[in-house]
């Protein structure tokens, strides 16, 4: 019981055998938000931040920054929550630094990723960000264009150092046949390209992937990086991101969540050798978490609507699934649940948990011990803050659930229900 609430976010608690979160009770807020309905800690959020900030001030000695990956979770309020920390938000396109935007985020704490930049995205950037990452010649070429009549935000250039982290097949990034950034000799025209138009390169970037545990492959990319700084020339005030990625754990089968401090710790002792081994004047150095920032402040709060007996298996059926959560039908990813009453229950089945969306892969969890759950009762699942709600569908007429903040007992809606007028706004003019 202890690993699983372990899970959870920082101010869960278990008070007569009902679960609360953030000092709120998670069956009343249910009843009053419905379901399927996300919550986050504030305390839990705060805590990953603090623990970021905390370690690279202790472990680098130049200028550093945090740079939440939006895509994560972007909404007005976590956008703010972020700037709020002191951190960078890294908007992938248009459409994540509209909601920067509409949060009030300066240009200076806006950086702009993505592999495959439209005009939109790039006319958005140059309007609103801090800082372009580059990830190819030829978004190259377009923002030197671009640049003839604008003046661009600051460049960093995307390498593809040609090795990736451990994880699933789908979230690695840095290997060389990746459609992620640029080689080393891609890179080097790149910067030539850059001083022909007279552009404001400041630094690089790389992404090895992303839900990786063990930082050693990282060793690779910034050694390669670092090679290419030198190249390339970079002396003061240069700019240097190794990307995000770092690792949670999503269930108490895991192995337990590995420390953020030997990832920051790893990273900052191998570049601050690696540029003294290379003569390099230290980078302002970037991390860019997404996942270890917010995954765990996250909990999805579903209510059983049937309890179906099949061949060899007991289902839980409940009002949420894939379109909320696709990541166990995208990656096998496992989850973990309590139920959200009589929590302490001890377990006397095995259910697996699906969804009411019309594919035999809406599926959360296949087999899990639980305590007998009536039908009308509700679940949690922990570790539900990342990559959820951002990759969220409108499958079947879902509609996206609420998202609460929860803090010192109170709630604030930070997202509210996709309603079924929300799923015809974008009919066409006749069906108005
Ligand atoms: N920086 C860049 C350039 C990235 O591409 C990503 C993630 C991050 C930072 C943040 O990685 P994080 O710290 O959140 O792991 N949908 C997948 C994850 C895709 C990650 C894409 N890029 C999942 O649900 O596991």
């Amino acid at each position: 019981m202890d690993k699983k609430l372990s899970l959870f976010p920082v101010s869960t608690q278990i008070i007569q055998d009902k679960l609360t979160i953030g000092g709120c009770d998670v069956r009343t807020l249910a009843d009053q938000h419905g379901t399927p309905l996300y919550l986050y800690d504030r305390a839990d959020l705060d805590s990953a931040a603090g623990l970021y900030r905390r370690f690279l001030g202790e472990s680098w000695p130049g200028r550093w920054s945090v740079t939440y990956a939006g895509k994560a979770f972007l909404c007005a309020s976590i956008a703010q929550w972020a700037q709020g920390q002191g951190f960078i938000v890294d908007c992938t396109g248009a459409g994540e630094i509209g909601i920067a935007v509409s949060a009030g985020l300066p240009r200076e704490h806006i950086v702009v990723h993505g592999v495959n930049k439209s005009a939109e995205d790039l006319q958005a950037a140059i309007a609103h960000a801090g800082t372009i990452v580059v990830d190819n010649l030829s978004e190259l070429g377009r923002l030197a264009k671009l640049a003839k009549s604008d003046s661009l935000p600051e460049l960093w250039l995307r390498f593809q150092p040609g090795s990736s982290v451990d994880t699933h097949a789908y979230t690695q990034t840095g290997h060389s046949s990746s459609k992620f950034g640029m080689s080393r000799e891609q890179i080097l025209e790149a910067v030539k390209i850059c001083r022909e138009n007279d552009l404001p390169l400041k630094g690089l970037h790389f992404h090895q992937g992303s839900q990786f545990r063990d930082p050693e492959p990282l060793g690779d990319g910034i050694d390669k990086a670092l090679d290419l700084a030198k190249e390339i020339g970079f002396k003061d005030d240069w700019h240097l991101s190794p990307g995000g990625g770092w690792g949670i754990a999503y269930h108490e089968d895991d192995l337990p969540q590995p420390p953020l401090e030997m990832y920051v710790r790893f990273v900052a002792e191998n570049i601050k050798a690696g540029c003294k081994k290379r003569g390099l004047t230290l980078p302002h150095l970037h991390l860019e978490p997404g996942r270890s920032l917010v995954a765990k402040a996250g909990v999805a709060v579903y209510r059983v609507g049937t309890v179906k007996q099949t061949a060899g298996k007991t289902w839980l059926l409940i009002d949420g699934g894939m379109a909320d959560n696709p990541r166990h039908a995208l990656y096998g990813a496992k989850y973990s649940c309590l139920t959200v009453e009589k929590a302490t229950g001890s377990p006397t089945q095995v259910v697996s948990i699906g969804g009411p969306f019309c594919e035999s892969g809406d599926v959360l969890i296949e087999q899990i011990p639980l305590r007998a759950v009536e039908e009308d009762e509700l679940i949690a699942i922990p570790v539900s803050g990342a990559y959820h709600l951002s990759m969220a569908s409108n499958y079947n007429g879902a509609r996206r659930p609420a998202v609460l903040l929860l803090d010192n007992g109170q709630a604030r809606v930070m997202q509210s229900r996709e309603t079924t007028r929300d799923l015809t706004r974008r009919d066409g003019p006749e069906n108005a």
